[in-house]
């Protein structure tokens, strides 16, 4: 069966569904820090399967070798970190404890098992920073990460790269996704954030339901099309099946090298009022917003080249910035109803 590590979190629980419609025997683990149990039925209510759940903080060695014991485990998909940028500032040891740590823990219990374990790991574009050139090919540079969570998806990579070089039975894929938003069409499973959300579009259908009174857009003096930053927003489904394309590339022995690196995007950038724009179009509401001063840390500007992951990995994206942005207002509405 495929081990999907925090399977319950907002992109992993889509890649569970996706995973389940091709017919794959899905192990949950999620240790329910960013998540809940009722997403399982959400994933139950949009494929019509319910996987096998565990709970388990991969932080947990014994607890790793006891699953790897008690299933058979023919591939993995590393989802399980914690992701908030901030928050990383703050907490750095937590973060490196638990991104590195369980990373660490699962890579050791793949080199016991003597078996061939194919990996797939959730990276970033944050990787490439300030990137010199757009759109963002994968051999653009790696640039000082700015957060310590940055710096665990440079650091997890590294650590990938030389398990395989380590191993020659050893294959991983790092999946460098660009902004993911958007639900799965059923709306039985969406994202879900802990509090007042940092990311662009919970904040702008939040707002919209009446959680916040506006949206402050952070900054308009960029040298951009309208001043607004521009980012990559790519639909969760799209990306979901990308994991699922990765996972077969290595099942069936078509990865060239023991350790490849995909960026996952559409390959058009959005500007925040594009964005706004997308969501009053799709909605057919005014969405009361504010032009504010720039946020710390922020790039310019940041879009795939989808050039590799068209040709080498076969997968491009079918799903408009406008579907995206409807189905995570539709999700939101019936979180709130
Ligand atoms: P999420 O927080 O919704 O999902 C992560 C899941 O992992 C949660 O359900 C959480 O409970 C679980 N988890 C965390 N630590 C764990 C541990 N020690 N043991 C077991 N479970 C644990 O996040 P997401 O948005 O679905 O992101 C999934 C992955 O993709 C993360 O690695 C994240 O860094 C990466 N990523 C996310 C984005 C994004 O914008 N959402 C962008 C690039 C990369
Ligand atoms: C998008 C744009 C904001 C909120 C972050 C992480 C990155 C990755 C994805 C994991 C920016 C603007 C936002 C608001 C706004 N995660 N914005 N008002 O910053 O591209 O990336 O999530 O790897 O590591 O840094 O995404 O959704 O936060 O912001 O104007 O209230 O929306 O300034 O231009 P970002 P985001």
């Amino acid at each position: 069966m495929i081990l999907v590590t925090g399977g319950l979190g907002y992109i992993g629980s889509h890649t569970v569904v996706s995973l389940l419609e091709k017919g794959y025997d899905v192990l949950v683990v999620d240790d329910l820090s960013n998540s809940t149990v009722d997403v399982l039925d959400g994933i139950e209510t949009a494929s019509g399967i319910r996987p096998v759940f565990e709970k388990l903080d991969l932080q947990d060695r014994q607890g790793i070798e006891h699953l790897f014991k008690s299933y058979t485990i023919d591939g993995i998909i590393h989802f399980a970190a914690y992701k908030a940028v901030g928050e990383s500032v703050e907490k750095p040891i937590a973060y490196y404890q638990n991104n590195l740590g369980s990373l660490l823990n699962l890579l050791s219990e793949i080199a016991q098992s003597n078996k061939s374990i194919p990996f797939i790991f959730s990276s970033s574009c944050t990787v490439y920073g300030e990137a010199d050139a757009l759109p963002i090919s994968e051999d653009a540079p790696i640039k000082p990460a700015t957060s310590p969570y940055g710096n665990t998806k440079q650091i997890g990579e590294e650590i990938i790269l030389d398990a395989t070089r380590a191993n020659a039975s050893f294959k991983a894929i790092a999946l460098r996704y660009f902004n993911p938003i958007g639900a799965h069409p059923s709306i039985a499973i969406g994202e879900l954030p802990i509090g007042r959300p940092q990311n662009l579009v919970p904040f702008i259908t939040q707002t919209a339901a009446g959680l916040y009174p506006k949206l402050t857009v952070f900054g308009n003096d960029y040298p951009t099309v309208d001043g607004t930053n521009v980012r990559d927003y790519i639909h969760v489904v799209d990306l979901a099946e990308a994991h699922i394309v990765a996972l077969e590339r290595i099942l069936d022995g078509k990865a060239n090298d023991a350790y490849e690196v995909f960026n996952l995007g559409t390959g058009k950038g959005s500007s925040v009022l594009e964005v706004v724009k997308s969501f009053e179009r799709v909605s057919g509401l005014k969405l009361n917003y504010e032009l504010g001063p720039r946020r710390a840390g922020d790039v310019v500007a940041a879009y795939a080249d989808t050039t590799k992951a068209r040709e080498v990995l076969g997968w491009k994206t079918s799903r408009s910035l406008d579907e995206a942005v409807a189905s995570a207002w539709n999700w939101e509405q019936k979180v709130r109803n």
